[in-house]
């Protein structure tokens, strides 16, 4: 729990620093936001003590940092809808490509994302997919970006997200590059609110179809991404799909979380970049 001592000098200096008030620097926003969050959790402890006015100040810097966030998001909304890249997208795609970012942990950038995105809730409670299916988790926005340069997916791709949740990856994939992108999600209700996003940020070539991976038709992906979807009988059957779609058509297999490993056993197929679970590696098939 930080000190409500630290609190009032540290008010002081973040109400005069007029840097946070530049729409760019949403990660120090961002940073401030969840102190001041952590700090208002003590809010029942003052309600009754000298302390009320440091609350009453942090709820108004809270509502000012927050007021400058979401004219962010709906500038960069307003970009995307006009068929344009965001300037802080193409920014954050430098910065992931040269930093090679690691670990599974969440950070500013998904907060972005989650400001510019506004999905809706899904309808129901996820779905008992069975047991071969893990869970919705989305990839860490860091790495999507990261993914996107180091795939170097380009407008003529053809991007598949086999497994694709809320559909993060094929979202940013074709707002950064153009490039058409599907997302297959055996859960109709993640599907539904991809569907929403995509229809109302206006991108024409993003789709989702609510189906299991093993009845997809993949013929037309150019890159594939897993973050860890599924194990068991339905990796060996999309595997083979893939090896045999491989022995046609030069493709790139991007993967994250421990699906890595099972990957790094084919043989067909070669990594780039040493295997690591924690990090996107892109695959190569032998043939390309
Ligand atoms: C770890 S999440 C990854 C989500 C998304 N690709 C991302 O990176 O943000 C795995 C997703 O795969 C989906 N999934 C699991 N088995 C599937 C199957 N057989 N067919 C289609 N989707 C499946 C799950 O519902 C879940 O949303």
């Amino acid at each position: 729990m930080p000190s409500l001592t630290n609190l009032k000098p540290l008010l002081t200096q973040w109400e005069t620093d007029s840097t946070l008030l530049e729409p760019a620097n949403v990660s120090r926003r961002m940073e401030i936001l969840d102190q001041l969050d952590r700090y208002s959790s003590q809010s029942e402890l003052l309600e009754d003590n000298p302390c009320k006015e440091l609350l009453v100040r942090s709820q108004a810097l809270s509502s000012k940092l927050e007021s400058i966030n979401s004219l962010l998001f709906q500038f960069i909304r307003e970009q995307i809808q006009c068929g344009v890249c965001p300037s802080e997208f193409q920014t954050i795609l430098e910065q992931q490509a040269s930093t090679h970012p690691h670990g599974f942990s969440y950070d500013y950038l998904d907060d972005l994302l989650a400001g510019v995105f506004q999905f809706d809730p899904p309808h129901s409670e996820p779905q008992d997919l069975g047991p071969d299916s893990v869970f919705y988790q989305p990839t860490p926005a860091r790495h999507i970006f990261q993914m996107i340069s180091a795939a170097a997916i380009t407008e003529t791709d053809t991007l598949i997200d086999l497994g694709s949740g809320l559909g993060h990856v094929p979202l940013l994939a074709s707002i950064c590059t153009g490039a058409t992108s599907i997302g297959i999600e055996l859960d109709s209700a993640w599907v539904a609110s991809a569907e929403m996003c995509a229809s109302k940020l206006n991108l024409r070539k993003v789709s989702f179809n609510a189906q299991d991976v093993r009845e997809a038709d993949l013929s037309s992906g150019t890159v594939f991404y897993l973050y860890t979807p599924f194990t068991g009988a339905t990796l060996s059957s999309v595997l083979d799909s893939l090896r045999a779609h491989a022995a046609m058509h030069p493709i790139r297999i991007c993967a994250f979380g421990p699906v890595t490993l099972s990957l790094s056993m084919e043989t067909w197929m070669r990594p780039v970049t040493p295997p690591a679970t924690d990090r996107i590696t892109v695959f190569l098939p032998n043939s390309n």
